[in-house]
Formats: C-alpha cells, sequence, structure tokens
C-alpha cells in the first residue's frame, strides 16, 4: 500500500504511466466508469479549496465510487483537539482512501504514518502540493508534447507556492530544462528547494525581479497568487499584493507557443482579459487536474490490494532530535507524542532535515 505525500514518491515512469491513463479516460470515459464502484473517497479538508476537493469528489463520481467529505475543521473533531493521527486511523475504517488537506507542514506525511488506507496530500501548508503537479505536468504535456529543453517561468510568490515547490522537483527529473524564478526578494523561493533540489540535480536557474525582461524567453509561465494567509505581517502583503500583473499588453512580449499556467485560484495577477489569448492555459489545467486524479485514485487502490504499508523512511538515514523542528507550520510542533525525527542530509556539514516539513536544520 502506497501513499502519494510527495510528488517525488513517483518515478518519471509512474508518472508518465499516469498521464497514459489520464489520456485514455478523456478518449474512452465509459471503460471507466465503473472501475471503482463500492469504493469510497474520503476529502478532508482542513484549508480552503474549490479545485482540489471537488476535483477529487468529482474524479470518484466518474469512476463509480462514492465520496465521504469533511468540509472544514471547524465540522470536524479536530476542532476539539483530535489529533491528525487519531483523525485518518477513524477515517481509515469508513473510506477506502483519503484526500486531505491542512495548514500544517507534514500532515499528510503524519496521516500516511498512521493510515490503514493510502493518503493523498492535497496540500500541507506552504510544503507541497503533488496533484496539483499532476495536473501541471499533464497540461504541459498536452501542450508541449513533452518536457525537456523547456525555459520555465514561475512568478509571484515562489516562497510559500507550494505548488511551485512540487512542480519544480517533478522538472527536475527532465533533461535539460531551465529554470526562470521571478518574484519579489521577500518572495525568493526558499534555500531547501535551491540547494537541496536544483541545485543537487544541476538544474539551470536565474532568479530576477523583472517579469517583462524575462517573458520573451518562456515555453511556459507559471504564475502564482500572492499567499494572503501564510503572511504573519498584513502590512508586507498589502505592499506585495499586487507586484505581478500578466495584462495583454505584457502578452506580447511572450512566444507565439507559449502556455500560461496557473494553479488557481487567481486574485489580480492575470488580468480576466488575457483568458481570451490562446496562450492562456489555466483552465484547461483545472479540467487536466480530473483526469490526472482519477488516474492517482485507481493506481493507488491497485496498490492498496498489497496490504503491507511502504515504509515512508526507507532508504533514509533518520536520527531522533533533542530539540524539534523551527518551523512554526511544522505539524511535529502540535501533533501529540510524535517523535522529532529527522533525515540526514550532510554528515560532515551536520546537516538535517525535518522528516515532516523538510525544514533544514543544524545539529
Ligand atoms: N489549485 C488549488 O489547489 O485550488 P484550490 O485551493 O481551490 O483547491
Amino acid at each position: 500500500m502506497r501513499s502519494l505525500i510527495d510528488i517525488s514518491d513517483f518515478t518519471r515512469t509512474e508518472i508518465d504511466d499516469m498521464m497514459k491513463v489520464a489520456a485514455d479516460i478523456i478518449e474512452n470515459p465509459a471503460k471507466y466508469s465503473e472501475k471503482c464502484k463500492g469504493k469510497k473517497i474520503a476529502t478532508l479538508f482542513f484549508e480552503p479549496s474549490t479545485r482540489t476537493r471537488l476535483s477529487f469528489e468529482a474524479a470518484m463520481y466518474e469512476l463509480g465510487g462514492n465520496v465521504l467529505s469533511v468540509p472544514g475543521e471547524a465540522l470536524s473533531s479536530a476542532a476539539k483537539g483530535e489529533s491528525i493521527a487519531d483523525t485518518v486511523r477513524v477515517i481509515s475504517s469508513y473510506a477506502d482512501i483519503i484526500a486531505m488537506r491542512s495548514p500544517k507542514e507534514g500532515a499528510a506525511f503524519v496521516a500516511a504514518m498512521n493510515a490503514n488506507v493510502p493518503i493523498i496530500n492535497a496540500g500541507d501548508g506552504g510544503h507541497c502540493h503533488p496533484t496539483q503537479t499532476l495536473a501541471d505536468l499533464f497540461t504541459i504535456y498536452r501542450e508541449k508534447g513533452g518536457f525537456d529543453d523547456l525555459t520555465v517561468g514561475f512568478c509571484g510568490d515562489l516562497k510559500y507556492g507550494r505548488t511551485v515547490h512540487s512542480l519544480i522537483t517533478a522538472l527536475s527529473r527532465y533533461k535539460n530544462v531551465k529554470i526562470v524564478l521571478i518574484s519579489p526578494e521577500e518572495l525568493k523561493l526558499p534555500n531547501y528547494m535551491k540547494i537541496g533540489v536544483m541545485e543537487k540535480t544541476g538544474m539551470r536557474y536565474k532568479e530576477t525581479g523583472d517579469l517583462e525582461k524575462a517573458l520573451p524567453e518562456l515555453d511556459i509561465l507559471y504564475m502564482t497568487r500572492i499567499q494572503q494567509e501564510r503572511f504573519e505581517d498584513r502590512a508586507e502583503y498589502e505592499r506585495l499584493k499586487d507586484a505581478y500583473i500578466l495584462t495583454e499588453e505584457k502578452m506580447k512580449a511572450a512566444k507565439k507557443d507559449a502556455c500560461v499556467l496557473h494553479p488557481l485560484p487567481r486574485v489580480n495577477e492575470i488580468s480576466v482579459k488575457v483568458d481570451a489569448d490562446p496562450r492562456a492555459c489555466y483552465f484547461k489545467q483545472v479540467e487536466n487536474g480530473k483526469y490526472m486524479r482519477m488516474a492517482l485514485i485507481l493506481k493507488l487502490l491497485k496498490e492498496a490490494e498489497n496490504p503491507v504499508k511502504e515504509n515512508l523512511f526507507a532508504g533514509k538515514e533518520i536520527i531522533e532530535g533533542a530539540t524539534g523542528c523551527e518551523n512554526p507550520r511544522c505539524v511535529s510542533r502540535t501533533e501529540q507524542e510524535l517523535k522529532k525525527l529527522f533525515k540526514v542530509v550532510d554528515k560532515e556539514a551536520d546537516v538535517c532535515r525535518c522528516v515532516y516539513c523538510e525544514k533544514r536544520k543544524r545539529f
């Protein structure tokens, strides 16, 4: 039995296979309409969502299955202080698979440690959002025919934008992908992504604050919302919220065959006038997400036929820390009696990463 916590949990081949299944679902929906008959998905969302929750639910209905929904922390026993571990152990008795979103970074990892059914990470704080990445990859594949040699620009909130972190991780496995990081100084991509993913894999990248200058070289422009809910300082959000607005005028500088993506929801960062541009692919991305989530549900339910749980720590040197993770949003700060576990990243330099939220720490 497997879960999807981080996009790196799946190999490139597995993702390619899922894209083939998603494409087949589009061509032959009737072939899949009873594949999950008698199965239930629980959607456990402790943060707002429109696309992810409803696309999981639509995906399960279109596969002939059923849905149990927890629409918000306030309406669940988490509001009474129930831990994530207990919550998913309980839901495992009712559902065959759980898609969950939490503001706590590492929440899906803790859920996978404790559930008796597959867990799908539908977003954990500012950490990652692997099923959005499946939607993004499938859209790029359908629009561009592949990933090698693409120049991909990420614009906006690269610090808190978990979809950015997951997509860069996925693209780092393809050949000669060049990344252009476009953000204000305060919202730059975290070092754990630059050092731990891009530099480690030899991915070429550059950083700039200037969207207009970067636009002409981009094959893909991935716009993001400034993540209001992650700011501790409201004044800083107000100052940065309109840092980038993509307009029809700016699109004149983009390549004729460029592709504009956005995980949505959008606030101000793309003018609605851009929606009519054939290069605007963000609503196609939404639809593609449902098909990839159908392929994902099929894959994880198939793998759950083997009840032996995968070892979430396989291949990693794990140590228990005397002190805990420094990330205030880490699930380990609130989950009861959770061991303070760290993956050894660089033994010589004494660098580790929290197993739950991946924040680096020196020992
Ligand atoms: N892209 C995305 O995660 O959208 P929702 O927050 O609406 O689920």
